[in-house]
């Protein structure tokens, strides 16, 4: 019935162009089919796919999980001598799914952006997805386990790949190192082992990276440095011990800073001078020894401050006028906490003794 349809369509198109060029396009074939594939494969029985028209319709009520659930499907359609509609989004967040994830997307050559975060979606990355040109992946928040398929190193358009909040396993696959577009590599929450790959240096132009606990071995890579752009850097509890690399300080951009719960040697406060828009540091449990340097006290946007667990010494700068402190000291002999609640502005610096444990 739906092939008939579109016969119909592209008679129409071929008799009346250019007058019902715009309004006759439709999805290909193809594309539709790969689309109902996709949608069956993840359980998303309450919708269907109308390629006539590029609409999502709901089919049966669907409970809401949340106010930003959003099943979507985007198409571009007439691109110059191009009649046809192309899918280019596939978007289904919060909805519960509890199937698993099509190799079909393959089949859609068009498709930049597929985000299906926070459902219960299982199984493995199909490895198919290597020969798709997509520019975004996003599963975070799923139950989806397996290793990351080296072939989404072939994915060179991808610039963003967040596979947060699963249960993904095995080492990161060195192929991601090809992905030089790629800006934001988010991996926390999931089993992941082994050392980062070295190949990850050459992705210049991350400015997002986080693999917050995860179970990686080996020290915080100085490769790092090479990320120049990068504005948040996160790597608590990851596993990966110290020191932090003193080249941590060509990273000028950083505005988020967190590092938690690396053993190692210890250490200085890290070099962060040049990281003049810093707004949330956190250096907690790093066995960071010595003074607080006292430039700290002078980053502008500074919001969050937590060098808690660690066996620094210092006071609060003259310097640091901007904010409204309170200073609790009716705490154990060992501890210094000063809290600060001003402007949203939130400061928690903790003197623990390291022995304490966070
Ligand atoms: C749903 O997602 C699509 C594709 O990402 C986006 O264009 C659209 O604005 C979103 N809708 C809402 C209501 O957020
Ligand atoms: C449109 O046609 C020209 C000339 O045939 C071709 O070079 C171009 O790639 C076509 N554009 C699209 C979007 O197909
Ligand atoms: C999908 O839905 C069917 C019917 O509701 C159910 O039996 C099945 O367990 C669900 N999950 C998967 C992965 O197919
Ligand atoms: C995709 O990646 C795999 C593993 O990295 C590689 O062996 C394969 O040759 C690649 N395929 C293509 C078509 O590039
Ligand atoms: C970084 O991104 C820019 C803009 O997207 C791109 O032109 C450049 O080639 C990328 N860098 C690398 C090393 O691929
Ligand atoms: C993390 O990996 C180590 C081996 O490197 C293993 O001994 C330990 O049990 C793992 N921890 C967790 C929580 O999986
Ligand atoms: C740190 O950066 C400087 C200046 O770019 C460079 O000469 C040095 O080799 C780097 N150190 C390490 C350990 O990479
Ligand atoms: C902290 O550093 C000291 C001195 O280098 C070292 O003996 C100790 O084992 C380190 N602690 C941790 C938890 O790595
Ligand atoms: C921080 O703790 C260390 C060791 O417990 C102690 O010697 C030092 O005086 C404390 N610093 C402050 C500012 O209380
Ligand atoms: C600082 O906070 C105290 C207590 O909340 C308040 O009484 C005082 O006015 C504040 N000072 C300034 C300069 O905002």
């Amino acid at each position: 019935m739906a092939a008939s349809k579109v016969s119909f369509i592209l008679f129409l198109t071929f008799t009346f162009v250019p007058f019902l060029q715009y309004a006759e396009s439709t999805v290909p074939q193809q594309e539709v089919e790969a689309v109902v594939s996709i949608l069956a494969a993840m359980n998303a029985t309450s919708w269907r796919f109308n390629g006539d028209n590029c609409n999502l319709d709901t089919v049966s009520e669907v409970p809401k999980l949340s106010q930003d659930a959003n099943a979507s499907i985007g198409c571009n359609c007439n691109t110059e001598n191009d009649t046809d509609c192309h899918v280019v989004t596939i978007t289904h967040r919060f909805y519960s799914l509890d199937g698993v994830l099509s190799p079909l997307l393959a089949n859609l050559p068009f498709l930049r952006s597929f985000d299906v975060a926070y459902n219960y979606l299982q199984g493995t990355i199909p490895p198919e997805w290597g020969l798709t040109q997509l520019q975004e992946i996003s599963l975070l928040g799923n139950r989806l386990t397996g290793e990351i398929p080296p072939e989404l190193g072939n994915i060179t358009s991808l610039k963003r790949l967040n596979l947060e909040a699963n249960r993904f396993s095995g080492t990161i696959p060195p192929d991601l190192g090809r992905l030089t577009n790629l800006q934001s590599l988010i991996l926390s929450s999931n089993q992941l082992t082994g050392r980062l790959p070295i190949t990850l240096g050459q992705l210049v132009n991350l400015t997002n990276f986080r693999i917050n606990e995860n179970n990686f071995s080996g020290s915080i890579p100085d490769f790092i440095q090479n990320w120049r752009l990068l504005y948040r850097l996160e790597i608590v509890a990851s596993a990966l011990t110290g020191p932090i690399p003193s080249n941590i300080s060509l990273l000028e951009s950083l505005t988020d800073l967190r590092i938690s719960d690396i053993t190692g040697p210890s250490q200085q406060f890290p070099p962060l001078t040049n990281a003049v828009g810093l707004i949330r540091l956190i250096l907690r449990n790093c066995n960071i020894s010595g003074e607080l340097p006292d430039y700290i006290w002078q980053v502008r946007e500074l919001e969050l401050l937590d060098t808690s667990f660690n066996n620094l010494v210092g006071r609060i700068s003259s310097n640091f006028l901007r904010t409204n402190i309170s200073l609790i000291e009716d705490l154990p002999r060992d501890q210094l906490r000063i809290w600060q609640l001003f402007n949203d502005a939130s400061l928690f610096l903790a003197n623990h003794s390291k022995n304490e444990g966070p």
